[in-house]
């Protein structure tokens, strides 16, 4: 049941509930309300595993830095750059995500990162607080560019970036395009194909700075 996930030299073992399928096929009509949360949260998707190869392969981007891991699911960035010693905070606005993810540094002896349970559409961060913000496969629905972008702006600190990996959608180019209309620089810093079990997708890491 454990996902195994080799970031360069490490491999780690991310627990999770169940996969899913099943947890989604045993979702009821009212489990899905108005906000439909499905739980992708269960996966490691392919923009999860470009961005830990790339946190891993440059620890000095990561080192004594105070990062924040948007979205973070079962926790695989969270805990590759705790492991480069950075100062990693998780959050996501599922409760299992967060469990998981503290759960899951535990059990890969990776020093713990913090991980809270909150939603984008309501930050309680104070404003500047991130220098760092990594994000993987967060923006898969139109309606999350919004509260996204207002989140990013209020937490990131002054010269802070945000490094933002997704795979190629239609709605990709767009994003960018209504980014940059909105002051954001979005730089790509690397692609690639990424084939994860059953996922195949081409991945970009942006970088994304005000
Ligand atoms: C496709 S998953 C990606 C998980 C992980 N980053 C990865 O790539 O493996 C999207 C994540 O965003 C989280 N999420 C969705 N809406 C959110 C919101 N409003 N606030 C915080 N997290 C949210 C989900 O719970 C989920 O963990």
């Amino acid at each position: 049941m454990p996902l195994q996930v080799r970031i360069r030299e490490a491999l780690y073992t991310l627990h999770r509930p169940s996969d899913l399928e099943s947890l989604w096929t045993a979702m009821e009509e009212n489990d899905f309300g108005e906000d439909e949360r499905i739980p992708y949260w269960v996966e490691v998707w392919p923009a999860a595993i470009h961005l830990a190869e790339w946190i891993a392969s440059r620890p000095g981007e990561t080192s004594g830095r105070r990062c924040l891991d948007l979205g973070c699911g079962l926790g695989l960035c969270s805990l590759v750059a705790a492991r480069n010693a950075a100062r990693v905070v998780g959050m996501d606005y599922e409760r299992g995500a967060v469990f998981y993810t503290r759960k899951n540094a535990r059990l890969n002896s990776v020093p713990l990162p913090d991980a809270v349970l909150m939603d984008w559409r309501c930050c309680g961060f104070k404003p500047g607080s991130f220098s760092l913000v990594f994000a993987a496969d967060i923006l898969y629905e139109k309606r999350f560019w919004e509260p996204v972008e207002a989140f990013l702006r209020r937490v990131l600190a002054p010269e802070g970036k945000v490094l933002l990996s997704t795979p190629e959608r239609q709605t990709t180019r767009g994003l960018l395009r209504w980014l940059q209309s909105l002051g954001w620089s979005c730089c790509p810093l690397s692609e690639k194909r990424v084939v994860q079990r059953e996922y195949d997708m081409e991945v970009t890491l942006w970088e994304l700075r005000l």
